[in-house]
């Protein structure tokens, strides 16, 4: 089958004190390689305590004396960890198992268990102690948890902060050199790489060195309409119609009332001209990225839909049949544009400042799938249209989109589903 590649499988297996972003990482490691094609899933041992044995436990339930609790914490990383298993061994290729995993007695425990089944595991810890940076996650995501629903924020807060003082007395870092591990010091000032082999595992730590969760707005946009869009033409090199013209003064006001005061908009286009075009009203100078340029078609290059229909109906039926693998006879399937816009996911995620990317239907759907955490086969689907820019603010756990169709209205001919 054309895509198909070898399987790598592997565990993650999280590392740290509680409110050190361990899932927040985990829910992005397996954003990132779910959108590069690799089945990956999260098993969350907080939310098996929650299922199993409901979300009000006092601080301290986790305490080191609480032989009763330990028991039972333990019990529950146990069917966590087993669940994974037998979810890698039905076809998944990443499992994330997470939990604080905080003492050396237990990590062995989790490797022995992965050997037993020929896995090998990566641990990834997030070392931490920067008292602003465990404010902000008490904050953001422990008080909404429903650990402490229906709480006086206050009061939640001193029981977390007593939760954390009991994993405390318990914990020791990685530093065993015989295992595989990345060790993430204070959000990224230093990234620890330890026995890391592998295309998989190699291929996190550019993603885990610039994690960050400054809150900065990403604006999606096709160029402005162009003069093979208004004839239902695909690919090429247009240039913009008047319609178009028109959408990118509209598109600079929409930028300059939209960026926050104190900081510079980065903006990228792809190489192709109606994307740099549509940019010049905000920046003659955008970052212009070959990344981005539009799915090569191929040898329908410049063809409108029907022609495709009428004069290669193969290459049309086998589309039609899936999009989302389906190479262009010399050209690209949205499976290989996803694998060369990593690039530009790696840097998109290192901004802190807003950002607009200027560029075409079959990429933004592939960008917009991975900041929106949808499998990556409905890409072809995902709904793009243009003369819209569509906001996605990164949170916690996700993205908030936000769509502002700006004028003028044009009939979307190519918005191929
Ligand atoms: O129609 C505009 C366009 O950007 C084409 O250049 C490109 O081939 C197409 O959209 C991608 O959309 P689909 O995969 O739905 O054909």
């Amino acid at each position: 089958m054309p895509g198909e590649r070898d399987k790598a499988t592997t565990v993650l297996s999280m590392v740290g004190l509680p409110a050190r972003g361990k899932t927040y990482i985990g829910r992005r490691v397996a954003r990132y390689l779910s959108w590069l094609g690799h089945p990956t899933r999260v098993f969350n041992v907080g939310s098996y305590r929650r299922r199993q044995i409901g979300a009000s436990q006092p601080a301290d339930f986790f305490a080191p004396t609480n032989k009763e609790g330990r028991q039972v914490l333990h019990d529950l990383a146990m069917t966590a960890l087993d669940d994974m298993l037998a979810w890698l061994r039905e076809g998944g290729e990443v499992g994330i198992f997470d939990a604080t995993n905080s003492t050396k007695e237990r990590r062995r425990l989790v490797e022995e268990r992965c050997r037993k089944e020929g896995l090998p595991v990566v641990f990834i810890e997030s070392f931490c102690n920067d008292p602003g940076v465990i404010e902000a996650n008490v904050r953001d995501t422990k008080l909404k948890s429903p650990d402490y629903v229906d709480m006086d924020p206050d009061a939640a807060a001193q029981d977390f902060l007593r939760r954390i003082a009991h994993y405390e007395s318990m914990y020791e870092t990685l530093d065993d050199p015989n295992q595989s591990y990345i060790k993430i010091i204070d959000v990224g000032r230093q990234v620890i790489l330890n026995r890391i082999h592998g295309y998989l595992p190699a291929r996190l730590a550019p993603l885990l060195i610039d994690l960050h969760v400054s809150p900065r707005p990403i604006w999606l946009t096709r160029h402005g309409q162009s003069d093979y869009n208004r004839h239902g033409r695909i690919g090429g090199d247009p240039e913009l119609s008047p319609a178009g013209e028109e959408y990118a003064k509209h598109l600079a006001e929409f930028v300059r009332k939209n960026a926050p005061r104190d900081q510079e908009v980065a903006v990228w286009t792809s190489t192709l001209r109606r994307t740099i075009h549509t940019a010049t009203k905000i920046t003659r100078s955008p970052r212009t990225w070959r990344a981005l340029d539009e799915i090569d078609a191929g040898v329908c290059d410049g063809m409108t839909y029907d022609q495709v229909r009428i004069e290669m109906p193969d290459v049309w039926a086998a589309r039609s049949a899936d999009k989302f693998r389906y190479r262009y006879p010399r050209g690209e399937s949205y499976e290989d544009v996803i694998q060369r816009l990593d690039p530009v996911i790696i840097q998109l995620e290192r901004q802190r400042s807003p950002t607009l990317v200027i560029a075409h239907q079959a990429v933004l759907r592939a960008i917009y799938a991975y900041l929106m955490d949808r499998p990556p086969g409905e890409c072809p689907s995902i709904s793009v249209p243009l003369h819209t820019v569509i906001q996605l603010t990164p949170t916690a756990y996700g993205c908030e989109e936000k769509r502002f169709a700006l004028p003028p209205y044009v009939e979307d001919q190519g918005a191929g589903g």
